[in-house]
Formats: C-alpha cells, sequence, structure tokens
C-alpha cells in the first residue's frame, strides 16, 4: 500500500511540476510490485560497475558501450560524497552531468549508489573536510575504545550534512533528467554496518543503549507481530515479547540486541536522508545488504546493523521512507533471494556473482532465475565491466533472450504460468508443476552452469528458453496421463511475436520428437558452450481419459533409450 501511496505521490509531484514522462516508481503490475518506467513496467536487466569505473569518462565510455552490447537495459555505477562536495557547501555536480549523459548516448537506464557516510561499513566516500573533524563528525568504537574509520550512526550533524549533500543532488538530477528519467532509482550508502563488533562501545553509544528501546520501534513489532520475520520473532519472544525495555530488557542479553540497536539507529540514519532527497526528486530509493553468512552469523562478521533479512522489521519501522531492502547475493542464491521478496518488499539484486571467488560463469542462470522464477525488480552482476565479462561471456546471449521473452513474461506475470530453474548443487533433475502438465528437468552433465525458462503461453503451449537442459512434458492430471507433442519449433521473438526459425524433431529433441525439448537442440550433445541459447515453442495434446486404464507410451518410462539424449 504504501508503495502505491508512494507511486502516486511520485506521479501527482511529475505532473505538477509538468514533466512529460512519468518518473520512475513502483507499482502493481498483474499482483507483483515492479518498477514502473515513463508508466510502463521495467524489469531491470543489470549490470553493476566495479566501484572506480564511473570516476572516470573513458573507463565509463568503454563499460556502457560493452553493455549494451551485453543487452543490458539499466547500468549500476556509484557517484560520492567526496567527488560532489569536495569543500563544505561547495557542490560540483560534473561527474553526475557526465554519466547521465553517457548512459543516455548508449541509450541505457541508470541506477545511481550515493556512496556517502558509509560504503562496506567503512567511511572511505566522505569528503576530506568530514573526515578530519574528529568533533563534529565522531567515529565509532570497537571494544576497549579502539577507534574506527566508520561515522557514528547516533551523529546528528553527520547525517543532517549526507542528507544536505544528498539533497543538493537529487536537486540536480531532478534538473537535469526529470523529463528524461534516466536515472531510475538511488541508493542510499552502500552495505552498511558496522564490522568488527556487535555494536558502538563510544561512551555515547553506552549512554543511547542504556535507555528504552524507542515507542515507535515497540509499536510496529506488536502491530505486526504475527509477521515479523522469524529471527525477530524468536528473539523477542525468549527474552518476555515485553512492549518496553531497555535495548537488553527487551531483546535479550545476546548479540541480537546489539544488532537491533545498531540497525535500529542506521536506519534513523538513512531515513532522514531519504526524505531529504525524496522531498526534492521522488524517485525509488533503496538501501542494499552485505547479508549473513550462514557458517558466522555473529553480527560484526557482518555488517551489524545492515540491512540484512533477520533485520528487516527494525529496518521498515526506522525507515518507512526506504522503498526496498535490495540484496547483495553471493551465496545460497535461491534460498538467500526469497527472504527479501515480501509484500512490502520488492525483491532487487543489485549484485551477484563474485568474481572475487572464482564464481564467473553463473551471471545467465540467476539472471533467468531472478527475473522468471522469483519475480525480481531487477537483477545485476558486480563487476560487469571486469574484462571477465569480455564478449563471449554468456550473459549477453542471457540478456539478449530475456529482452526478447520480456514482453511475453510481462503479459503472463504473475499468474503461475512462468518458472525458471538452474542448476545450483548436485542435482541432476528437477520437477516444475503448472496445472495440467508437470516438467521432468534433466541438467546435461557436459553443461557447468545450465539453466531455463518456461512461459506458459496457451492452455497447451510453451516457450522454453536456455541451455544445457532438457525439459520432458508429462501430465499432472490423474485421470489423463496422455501427453502427445504435437510440434516443436525453434525461434525468435520479433516485436514480441514469436518468429519460426525451425520446425525441430528427430535427433534434436527427446524421444525423436515425442516428450519435450532439449536446450540447445544439438545431437549427439557434443560441442556444448556456455554461449549456447536456444528458444523453443511446443504445442502439446493432453489424450482424454482412457477407460481401460493402461499406460500410454510417453509415460512409459521403460521405453528403449535411443542413445541421443538419454
Ligand atoms: C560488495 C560491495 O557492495 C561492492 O561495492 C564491492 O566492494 C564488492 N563487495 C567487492 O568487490
Amino acid at each position: 500500500m504504501k508503495l502505491i501511496i508512494a507511486g502516486l505521490i511520485a506521479c501527482l509531484s511529475s505532473v505538477s511540476s509538468g514533466q512529460i514522462g512519468q518518473i520512475p516508481s513502483l507499482e502493481e503490475h498483474q499482483g507483483k510490485i515492479l518498477l514502473h518506467v515513463d508508466g510502463k513496467p521495467f524489469p531491470m536487466l543489470g549490470g553493476q560497475l566495479m566501484n572506480s569505473t564511473s570516476f572516470s569518462e573513458d573507463l565509463t565510455a568503454s563499460a556502457f558501450s560493452r553493455l549494451k552490447a551485453f543487452h543490458l537495459n539499466t547500468a549500476i555505477a556509484p557517484v560520492s560524497w567526496q567527488a560532489i562536495e569536495p569543500v563544505e557547501n561547495e557542490y560540483d555536480f560534473s561527474m553526475v552531468d557526465r554519466l547521465v549523459a553517457q548512459a543516455r548516448n548508449q541509450e541505457l537506464k541508470l541506477v545511481l549508489l550515493w556512496f556517502g557516510s558509509w560504503k562496506n561499513g567503512r567511511s572511505g566516500y566522505v569528503p576530506g573536510w568530514v573526515i578530519s573533524d574528529l568533533d563534529r563528525f565522531p567515529r565509532m568504537e570497537r571494544k576497549n575504545g579502539v577507534r574506527l574509520e566508520v561515522i557514528s550512526n547516533l551523529s546528528e550533524e553527520a547525517s543532517q550534512a549526507d542528507a544536505k549533500a544528498f539533497a543538493a543532488f537529487m536537486k540536480h538530477l531532478r534538473e537535469i533528467d526529470g523529463d528524461e528519467n534516466t536515472v531510475l532509482m538511488v541508493q542510499i550508502e552502500n552495505e552498511m554496518g558496522l564490522l568488527g563488533d556487535s555494536r558502538n562501545r563510544s561512551a555515547r553509544a553506552n549512554e543511547v543503549f542504556a535507555k528504552p528501546v524507542p515507542e515507535k520501534l515497540m509499536n510496529y513489532l506488536s502491530e505486526h507481530k504475527d509477521s515479523l520475520m522469524p529471527e525477530m520473532k524468536e528473539l523477542w519472544q525468549k527474552a518476555g515479547a515485553k512492549t518496553s525495555g531497555t535495548w537488553t530488557e527487551v531483546f535479550g542479553e545476546g548479540l541480537g540486541a546489539d544488532e537491533i540497536f545498531m540497525a535500529w539507529y542506521y536506519g534513523r540514519y538513512v531515513n532522514r536522508i531519504a526524505l531529504a532527497g525524496k522531498a526534492e526528486h521522488p524517485i525509488p530509493h533503496y538501501v542494499n545488504a552485505w547479508t549473513v553468512n550462514p557458517d558466522k552469523p555473529d553480527p560484526g562478521k557482518h555488517p551489524s546493523g545492515g540491512p540484512v533479512a533477520r533485520m528487516m522489521d527494525v529496518w521498515k519501522a526506522a525507515a518507512p521512507d526506504i522503498d526496498l531492502l535490495a540484496v547483495d547475493c553471493y551465496q545460497n542464491f535461491k534460498t538467500k533471494i526469497v527472504n527479501f521478496a515480501r509484500e512490502d518488499n520488492p525483491l532487487f539484486i543489485p549484485e551477484a556473482c563474485a568474481l572475487w571467488r572464482g564464481d564467473r560463469w553463473s551471471a545467465p542462470q540467476k539472471a533467468f532465475y531472478a527475473i522468471g522464477e522469483a519475480q525480481a525488480i531487477g537483477f545485476a552482476p558486480f563487476g560487469i565491466d571486469h574484462e571477465h565479462y569480455g564478449k563471449d561471456h554468456p550473459i549477453g546471449v542471457a540478456y539478449k533472450a530475456l529482452s526478447q521473452l520480456m514482453p511475453l513474461i510481462l503479459e503472463h506475470y504473475g499468474q503461475g504460468r512462468i518458472r525458471a530453474f538452474y542448476k545450483e548443487g548436485e542435482e541432476t533433475r528437477e520437477e516444475i508443476k503448472f496445472e495440467k502438465y508437470r516438467c521432468r528437468i534433466k541438467y546435461a552433465a557436459e553443461v557447468e552452469h545450465p539453466y531455463g525458462l518456461i512461459i506458459q503461453t496457451g492452455e497447451d503451449q510453451f516457450i522454453v528458453a536456455g541451455n544445457g537442459a532438457q525439459v520432458i512434458f508429462q501430465s499432472n492430471l490423474k485421470n489423463r496421463q496422455g501427453v502427445s507433442v504435437t510440434e516443436v519449433e525453434e525461434g525468435e521473438i520479433v516485436d514480441g511475436q514469436w518468429r519460426r526459425l525451425r520446425l525441430l524433431a528427430g535427433d534434436e529433441v527427446p524421444g525423436q520428437g515425442t516428450q519435450g525439448v532439449a536446450l540447445p537442440p544439438l545431437a549427439y550433445r557434443l560441442l556444448h558452450k556456455r554461449t549456447n541459447m536456444s528458444m523453443q515453442r511446443l504445442n502439446l495434446y493432453l489424450h482424454p481419459p482412457r477407460k481401460d486404464g493402461k499406460a500410454d507410451a510417453a509415460q512409459d518410462q521403460n521405453a528403449p533409450k535411443d542413445g541421443v539424449f538419454d
């Protein structure tokens, strides 16, 4: 509801200021929230630049031209407080102007990251006049009084200064982009939270920590007690589900109270910044999380107080003007992203695929899964301008296929007609069910990162796209087990319309054309490449119920193997 109201306010403000295009907003599309640009749904096929690329005109130009060739529609790039307000109250927006112009040159949209008070827990992007004034902009402290290069999230002065600079940036953005809407969303800070300890231990922080939990947070927890994140619920209930008291009285003596305390004050700090920005240019504002490592879950191992899934309720209470908490997802992709997809939190994955840990080829499968299965508003591999993402990287064919499929994806959105799959662990098969049909997916052993997407485009018609898997269609109805494949075509989508490239049967299709599709349709399973991509449409015929109860050939698991696909 809040999102819809935000959208309405966004529309009204664009109308009242006489803008031609409707400014980007989060709105409902067939029961799900999606980013809308110029009033139309716009799933972001993104890529995030490495941290310092956007600070150079040449590096940005070369990066953006390569991104366009990958069929990306949105580049995610940092700007910084340090670059924009190098001297207090003196702003330099040249970087913003340049980035917007460079994106327009390549017909790309942008998400801009405001690297302000914190980036990856530290304060490396604040201007010199901030970092060199310890009295005005106090730091956090670890145990034993060790002072950290981290601006305190309790500092009024710092949050005001950050908010003022951010508001000036957003005002400028409205002036240069209020009509064209090249910039779709802004991220405030980056992976904030305290590393190395569960909470700030400065004298001032200890004082605040000894005070009662703010009423606003207590009220939020009481009002949402049935829908709280499980960890939050458990922690609160374990300590007696009190509705008032100090942080340790309400949340117990453990590290949990520390993390909640930190999350509350990061949230309050950032909400002030979001309010200031939205007053100037109310496009969606979000924050991103360095997520909890399941093997080392203590706060401080990940930035304590950051917008991780288990702190979602605290963040929602503390920062109601933040539109969503995004997930930087570098491990356990399928399970982690689910925790960030709630009715009040559209899923956005602005960072994925840890190149630095050798995760080099998984972007295509995660893109398909994020958009097709998890219905994310956007997805982006991190470091997309790294030379590893050369012109032969398969993200290009994957984004090309998703771009072609997008009109169909949007047409069938939110109705259980779009599913995606990929191999994340050791599994060799999986099953996906639609109402009348079920798909048995078999991953090709010789393909390292198999993946695909299935769209049910008609009652008995499906479009399947991907690489490295067979999809066998069977009946999902007990009394009607027989299924015939009436036609399989390989093709492409041009302006939303299916265009046949060839009919497929025989060796290129499982069961010589009687079972489903093979992605790609390679006879003899030779020459599999990461960059293979095939889009196929198949029509099925579901047999009427059989009265004699005998089996149908297509369902006969004992049928002789033909040596091509089995
Ligand atoms: C996550 C951060 O959000 C990025 O800015 C970057 O620092 C990567 N980690 C690591 O390269």
